[in-house]
């Protein structure tokens, strides 16, 4: 027998107030473990739908599960204690505390000795935030402050990562360490959903590819396939 899904997506609708049909009906699965790209133009609703899986936003019309569990309705911290962990597109840090006590921030569900050891590791894992421990977030670089929103997130060993645009606003080279990174908490077998602007680089370290338009899902494949089509990359990569 197959294994189950890890999450479902499945006939999302909603919105924001009065513009409650941004998602139009999203149906999307991710398996346990894989790593898919959603990408798409501006407004399509690639943030709307990560909001929607960590619970920041209430689906008028559908469902999301998580290994075969109704996430839909749940409060964010309960669908957090579930093992789903959202790094949003902005304001992911606290810039005024230091390192430390941002990636203390990220545990604030868990028993402090916990916390202490996994603040720890994650230092060992990223010696950036080891070097920069006691300094204040709003002093880090663009791509230190993104190294910090991720480990924040790690800090409850989630089974499934939502990011969104982790690599927005950073040089090339620094959103090139932070795929590097990305890639390799993905290779120890956590389950990542990232929505990039930067969709070939994407879709080189996912292994599937979702790709939205005006709140559909317009194409879904394997990321592979999904970056060498003509079609696909004359209307979304540029290319
Ligand atoms: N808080 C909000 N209140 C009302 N409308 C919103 C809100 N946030 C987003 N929208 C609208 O919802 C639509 C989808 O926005 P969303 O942020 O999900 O798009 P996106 O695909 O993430 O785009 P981008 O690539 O620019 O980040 C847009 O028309 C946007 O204006
Ligand atoms: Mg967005």
């Amino acid at each position: 027998m197959p294994d189950a899904p890890l999450l479902q997506v499945e006939g999302v609708v909603g919105g924001y107030g009065a513009a409650d049909e941004i998602l139009k009906g999203i149906s999307a699965t991710l398996m346990p473990g894989r790593m898919a790209a959603i990408v798409g133009p501006n407004g399509a609703g690639k943030s709307t739908l990560l909001k929607a899986i960590a619970g920041l936003l209430k689906p008028k019309a559908g469902r999301i599960l998580l290994e075969g569990a109704p996430l839909t309705g749940l409060p964010p911290r309960a669908i957090a204690a579930r093992g789903v962990a959202f790094v949003p597109q902005e304001a992911n840090i606290f810039p005024s505390l230091t390192v430390r006590e941002n990636l203390e921030m990220g545990g604030y569900l868990e028993p402090r000795p916990r916390v202490v050891a996994k603040v720890e590791a994650l230092m060992a894992r990223f010696p950036v935030l080891a070097e920069k421990r006691r300094r204040a977030a709003r002093t880090l670089s663009g791509g230190q402050r993104q190294i910090l929103a991720m480990a924040m997130a790690l800090m409850v060993e989630p089974r499934l990562l939502l990011l969104d645009e982790p690599s927005a606003g950073l040089s090339p080279k620094a959103a090139e360490a932070l795929f590097d990174g990305i890639a390799a908490i993905h290779a120890e077998g956590t389950a990542i959903l990232m929505v990039e602007q930067n969709a070939l680089e994407a879709l080189s370290i996912a292994e599937e590819g979702i790709v939205l338009v005006d709140g559909r899902v317009a194409r879904t494949g394997a990321a592979a396939e999904l970056a060498g089509d003509a079609e696909v990359r004359r209307l979304f990569l540029g290319g």
